[in-house]
């Protein structure tokens, strides 16, 4: 019932874009609905943000798709055949996360405004400022050996980095496992959960956090709007991000390992550079020589090279 909603309203916001002014009877027969449907469909956008005017018997006039990251519009800039599947919206919740836990299906996208428990690396807490900040997960069945696990992180942050360059001619990098940052300062995050069976990674969920239009408590925090002294457009980022993601993802699928590799290098901030990683709660130096196949970090402590595994992977199940 939700989706069937969903899939009219991403109907209707497409006629309004294009015809800027149209009465409710022609979205009605475009759309094969009664104009009561039309007329309840345009009141739930508007309560939602869409800025539609009503002009009384006479039609409807579009002006902005408004502010928040609604399925509905979200799905407007997104090709049907994408990884994505089904798209789950909330205004509040405890963590994305946690809800896609929760639910376990295949190419649902959780997004939510606000997190109540955002969930950060090893226990800690993600802050997010309602409505100003891009915070989602997404539950993929990648079907593929446990040892990839690592890479999740890696394509989390190299699809945030990606996309910032891109949209706004940034430096963002990555810093191992899950950091995007920007100056030196963290501005987004990647947090994965995941169910195995046997050696073959069943479920998984990439969480992703964006500091985008917030003002971010910490020191060594920023957000972009801090970076670019102007407000964000959350959507084009958001799909932006997707699609970077999906670009990535397929090269996991496709084992294309070592390309993934070769792009972190570019990216990494720390690459080459002699670094501290908190490993099992001890704090390790050493220069890093960038990833292993599999995304984990290889550090050159003395005259012998060490591998490093992610703490920050979380298992379900
Ligand atoms: C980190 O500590 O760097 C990881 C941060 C991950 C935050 C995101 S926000 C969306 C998703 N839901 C959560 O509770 N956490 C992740």
């Amino acid at each position: 019932m939700q989706r069937q909603g969903i899939i009219q309203r991403v109907k209707i916001l497409k006629i309004l874009n294009k015809h800027k002014f149209i009465s409710g009877q022609d979205i009605a027969s475009i759309c094969h609905i009664s104009r009561i449907a039309v007329w309840k469909h345009i009141n739930y956008l508007i309560e939602n943000g869409v800025k539609i005017k009503v002009h009384a018997n006479k039609g409807y006039e579009f002006l902005d798709f408004g502010y928040r990251l609604l399925p509905e519009i979200i799905k407007l800039h997104r090709d049907e055949n994408s990884f994505i599947k089904d798209i789950i919206y909330f205004d509040d919740i405890d963590s994305t996360n946690e809800y896609a836990k929760r639910i376990l299906k295949e190419g649902t996208l959780v997004i939510a405004e606000q997190q109540k428990k955002g969930k950060g690396r090893r226990g800690s807490k993600w802050y997010s400022e309602k409505y100003k900040d891009i915070l989602f997960s997404l539950i993929l069945s990648p079907k593929i050996p446990y040892s990839y696990l690592s890479l999740f992180n890696i394509i989390g942050t190299l699809a945030v980095a990606y996309a910032l360059n891109k949209l706004f001619k940034l430096n963002a990098q990555t810093k191992w496992p899950n950091d995007v940052v920007i100056n030196n300062k963290k501005c987004g995050g990647v947090l994965i959960e995941f169910v195995a069976e046997l050696d073959l990674i069943d479920k998984l969920i990439l969480g992703i956090g964006v500091n985008t239009n917030s003002k971010p408590k910490f020191k060594n925090s920023t957000s972009l709007s801090i970076v670019l002294r102007t407000k964000v457009d959350r959507m084009n980022l958001l799909v932006q991000i997707l699609k970077e993601l999906e670009i990535f993802y397929n090269l996991i699928l496709r084992k294309r390992n070592s390309q993934i590799q070769k792009i972190w290098k570019e990216y990494a901030q720390d690459y080459e550079k002699r670094i501290k990683i908190i490993d099992e709660a001890k704090e390790i130096e050493g220069v890093s020589c960038g990833i292993d196949n599999f995304g984990n970090l290889i550090l050159k402590r003395g005259d012998n090279y060490q591998i490093f595994y992610p703490t920050s992977l979380v298992i379900v199940k």
